[in-house]
């Protein structure tokens, strides 16, 4: 009966933990320092986003070669830095005077653009699975749907 106790007990506080790290108040922002750093982390994120992408638009314009590695390689980096973005994006920084791209609006439909990141994982997914597959006829497709997931979400929640 002890162990089965014990063992519950630990059960929940691995469910109390899940809970706590999905909700938004968990990094609630409560200072200018706060969201200011929040600010910085987000977009070091998306200047890594750029970084990887960078190449493969290159490679889909035809300014540099057809190359499968960096197809995966970039293509891995990004999906794992797309899974990041739900969470670097859930401090709602609006209420503090910083210097952003980021509208408003976010915070109003934080479902939606989270959506929009979940489309970027998946297009950088398939940029890899292309790759993988060596189907050169497809790979400028695949990284021009990669592309289009960033238009996407800048267009109703980045500033011009
Ligand atoms: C789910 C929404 C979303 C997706 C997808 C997205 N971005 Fe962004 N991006 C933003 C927002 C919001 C900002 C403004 C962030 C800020 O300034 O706080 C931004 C800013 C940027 C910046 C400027 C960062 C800085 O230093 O100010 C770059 C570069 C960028 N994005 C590139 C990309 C590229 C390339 C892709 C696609 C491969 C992409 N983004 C996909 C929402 C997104």
């Amino acid at each position: 009966m002890k162990k089965l106790l014990s063992s519950f007990a630990l059960a929940s506080i691995a469910l109390s933990t899940v809970t706590f790290s999905t909700l938004s108040t968990a990094t609630e922002v409560k200072t200018e320092k706060q969201a200011k750093a929040a600010v910085q982390f987000r977009q070091a994120l998306l200047q890594l986003v750029r970084s990887n992408m960078g190449p493969l638009g290159a490679m889909a314009k035809g300014n540099i070669p057809y190359d499968a590695q960096v197809m995966i390689k970039n293509g891995q980096r990004m999906e794992q830095l797309g899974l990041m973005m739900e969470d670097y994006f859930t401090p709602n920084t609006t209420a503090f005077d910083v210097e952003t791209g980021a509208l408003d609006n976010i915070w109003s439909n934080q479902a939606d653009f989270n959506q929009k990141a979940q489309n970027m994982v998946e297009a950088a997914a398939n940029v890899q699975s292309v790759a993988q597959a060596g189907a050169t006829d497809d790979y400028r497709k695949a990284i021009g749907a990669l592309g289009a997931t960033c238009k996407a979400c800048h267009d109703d929640y980045k500033k011009d």
